[in-house]
């Protein structure tokens, strides 16, 4: 066989092999949609981690013994296991919204009828951003502030940010973005790609989640728990880690729990993530809300490193939509190009308000929400509930103990119908069915009320 016709072989070949990878998929596509359909009956979670490790372990071996490249084999796996997901949950419709955003929208619709709502699942705090916040506000248009800026954020309010955060940082390892938000966004979409792996500790705010499922990225969980004081087990940490692991987030003072990870904990995961050479993404937006000591990411020498804050939650600033990343130059260029490519900068007045905020002090807004954790927890220690008192952030994350209602959804639904609107803890991870997340992101007067209702309630039940 001549040369041109061993090629010609050797192309037909890898177009059938290729036709049958598809009716291969093909066929793995329509026994998902059967395993959703039976999953529904049943009334059980589309996402089962312990069938999809065991896909994983046999998919590992079989790789081996091919001598396959592992961490191909793991990609391609994982875009198989995210599309059945996929599959499955547009059976159940169950993924479209967020059992949180569910009960905030319910309530908005109650409200509309004219019934009065005690808003405790809101993480918005209800205080005013600083009066010089105020101040420059109301000069931007006379100062003519409003026009494109460096996509990485005006110079003044990078130089500020890299000021303040110390460390040695410089204004070229920061990213102004609009809200931390957005800085997880960049930071997962600009350097993950599809069927790579990132591993998240639960409980968590599910937009790391939400962020990964967008791109294809396939998150791992890892569970803690209220009687190990939500303290994540290193080696259980270590024990996710595999060829398509990327990335680990952290995020402490933490949301729903309040937990801050000790530091010696911290320093054995930093020290992990570099004998992987994983990223390490802190998501530091509560760190203002510290009453223990907290140790932030920042301390720590470590070149895959991304730090976020934010302007919302440290100065009451939520819609005014600032945030940042702090990073190596690099990452902070990657991460900057999704920026371009999405919303060109942050919005010029918005940036000047941050820099303004900058200067003023935090101290009161950080009395007031510690004061109204401890009136929560005061209160719920007297109801049927089990809790670790936070480290930080601005909510309380109890268990509930009712023998009556066995499930947050319950309590959740009967609290509503009350007047009382509460974030379901399975928000946080779908193992937490019996916390609820009140808020401490309201006046006391609010609080109390809405703890009133809640301790009939419970004691009733
Ligand atoms: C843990 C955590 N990170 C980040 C954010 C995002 O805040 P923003 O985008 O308003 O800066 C929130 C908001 O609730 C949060 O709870």
């Amino acid at each position: 066989m001549s040369n041109s016709e061993e090629l010609s072989d050797l192309r037909n070949q890898i177009k059938e092999v290729t036709n049958e990878i598809i009716r291969l998929v093909h066929n793995r596509m329509e026994i998902a949609k059967r395993i959703g359909n039976v999953k529904q009956e049943l009334s059980i979670d589309v996402e089962d981690e312990q069938v999809e490790n065991d896909i994983k372990e046999s998919i590992i071996k079989l790789a081996k013994e091919l001598g396959m490249d592992l961490e191909f084999s793991g990609k391609l796996l994982n875009i198989l296991l995210l599309e059945s997901v996929k599959v499955q949950n547009r059976k159940s419709d169950s993924h479209k919204i967020s059992p949180h955003m569910a009960v905030f929208m319910k309530a908005k619709e109650m409200e509309k009828l004219g019934q009065n709502i005690f808003h405790l699942e809101v993480g918005e705090p209800d205080y005013a951003p600083p009066l010089s916040v105020r101040n420059e506000l109301l000069k931007i248009y006379d100062d003519k502030k409003y026009h494109y800026t460096e996509i990485s954020g005006i110079p003044r309010l990078r130089n500020a940010i890299a000021e303040r955060t110390g460390y040695g940082t410089n204004s070229e390892q920061v990213l102004v973005t609009p809200g931390g938000r957005f800085a997880v966004f960049c930071a997962i979409t600009s350097l993950l790609k599809p069927g790579d792996e990132l591993i998240n500790i639960e409980p968590s705010w599910p937009a790391y989640k939400e962020c990964a499922d967008f791109i294809g990225v396939k998150i791992r969980s890892l569970k803690t728990s209220l009687e190990d004081k939500w303290i994540p087990n290193v080696s259980k940490l270590e024990n996710l880690v595999n060829a398509n692991t990327k990335m680990i987030i952290l995020n402490y003072p933490n949301n729903p729990t309040g937990k801050i990870l000790p530091k010696n904990i911290l320093d054995k995961i930093v020290s992990m993530s570099k004998d992987y050479n994983l990223f390490l993404l802190s998501d530091e937006v509560y760190s203002a809300y510290s009453f223990v000591d907290f140790t932030s990411l920042l301390e720590y020498e470590c070149s895959k490193k991304i730090t976020i804050s934010s302007f919302s939650k440290t100065f009451g600033m939520t819609g005014f939509r600032v945030g940042y990343a702090i990073s190596d130059k690099e990452i902070i260029r990657k991460m900057s190009s999704v920026q371009a490519t999405s919303i060109t900068s942050v919005a010029e007045p918005m940036q000047y308000c941050a820099l303004m905020a900058l200067e003023s002090t935090i101290h009161d807004n950080v009395d007031l929400v510690k004061s109204r954790i401890d009136l929560i927890t005061k209160r719920i220690r007297k109801m049927r509930t089990e809790f670790v008192y936070p480290d930080g952030a601005m909510y309380v994350y109890p268990k509930i103990l009712s023998d009556v209602y066995k499930s947050d959804m319950a309590l959740v639904k009967k609290l509503l119908e009350n007047g009382v609107a509460i974030a379901p803890g399975s928000g946080f991870g779908s193992f937490y069915k019996h916390f609820i997340r009140i808020s401490a992101c309201q006046p006391e007067t609010v609080l109390n009320q809405g703890l009133d209702i809640m301790e009939r309630i419970l004691t009733q039940g």
